[in-house]
């Protein structure tokens, strides 16, 4: 994985021109993230000192693994709004969701339930890594019937789709966005997804690029991948949306 890294790396390059990040676990102790307060303003700054103006927290949703809420996310951002306050911290922050996609995920949109979005109806979605979700073009359509704007994470991570890229053409052609995740780039989940996230950056095929950052150790990472000149040939010249979430 450390391959990507061996190019002259520029200390002067850093994140700024995705200016908003949309895929994050940085509220304290909702999911698998980050867990003290203390832990999120240190990433928060961190995050701003690599050139982020917003970050868009998306703790899982996961029935009977991550039993989150509205009722949960939106006091823990005020929370944070606060703590932010106190200590000075001028980075914008909003929080919305990562949905898996199951069977409860469908009942809710049906029965209309509160879904937490950011910028214009946008919704995060996700699936195991273990298998597809059976309902996932059902839900695409449901979400996109309703005026949401589906955002699938991380495809190139799912191992079951590596070697299978039309899959991405099937998402787009549904009406469904693609966000890769910065580490991705970087041969941190492994060479396949590496070859798979090169594949959709390289055929301009995605909307987003995340951070999707849960701990110190993607922190680190994230600040090395900043400085790469590699990373920076692939990623400038897309097409990203992640500006218009300012
Ligand atoms: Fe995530």
């Amino acid at each position: 994985m450390f391959s990507f890294f061996k190019k002259k790396n520029d200390p002067n390059l850093n994140l700024s021109f995705l200016e908003v990040d949309m895929h994050s676990h940085l509220l304290p102790n909702l999911d698998d993230g980050l867990i003290s307060m203390d832990d999120t303003i240190a990433f928060a700054k961190q995050l701003q000192d690599l050139g982020y103006k917003k970050l868009i927290c998306t703790p899982h949703i996961l029935p009977g693994v991550h039993d989150n809420s509205p009722e949960l996310i939106l006091p823990k951002l005020l929370e944070v709004k606060d703590a932010f306050t106190q200590n000075n911290i001028d980075i914008k922050i909003e929080a919305a969701a990562e949905y898996m996609v199951g069977t409860e995920f469908q009942e809710s949109i049906e029965k209309g339930e509160q879904l937490l979005t950011f910028g214009d109806k946008h919704i995060l979605i996700e699936m195991s890594y273990a298998f597809p979700s059976q309902n996932m073009a059902q839900v695409i359509f449901d979400l996109k019937i309703k005026g949401y704007k589906p955002i699938l994470a991380h495809p190139e991570r799912y191992n079951y789709y590596l070697g299978n890229y039309e899959i991405y053409e099937e998402f787009i052609g549904r009406g469904c966005l693609l966000q890769i995740n910065l580490l991705s780039l970087t041969g941190f989940y492994g060479k396949p997804v590496q070859k798979a996230a090169e594949y959709l950056v390289k055929n301009n095929m995605i909307s987003f690029i995340g951070t999707d950052m849960h701990h110190a150790g993607h922190l680190e990472m994230t600040k090395i991948l900043a400085t790469s000149t590699k990373f920076h040939r692939l990623a400038e010249n897309l097409d990203l949306k992640n500006k218009s979430l300012l």
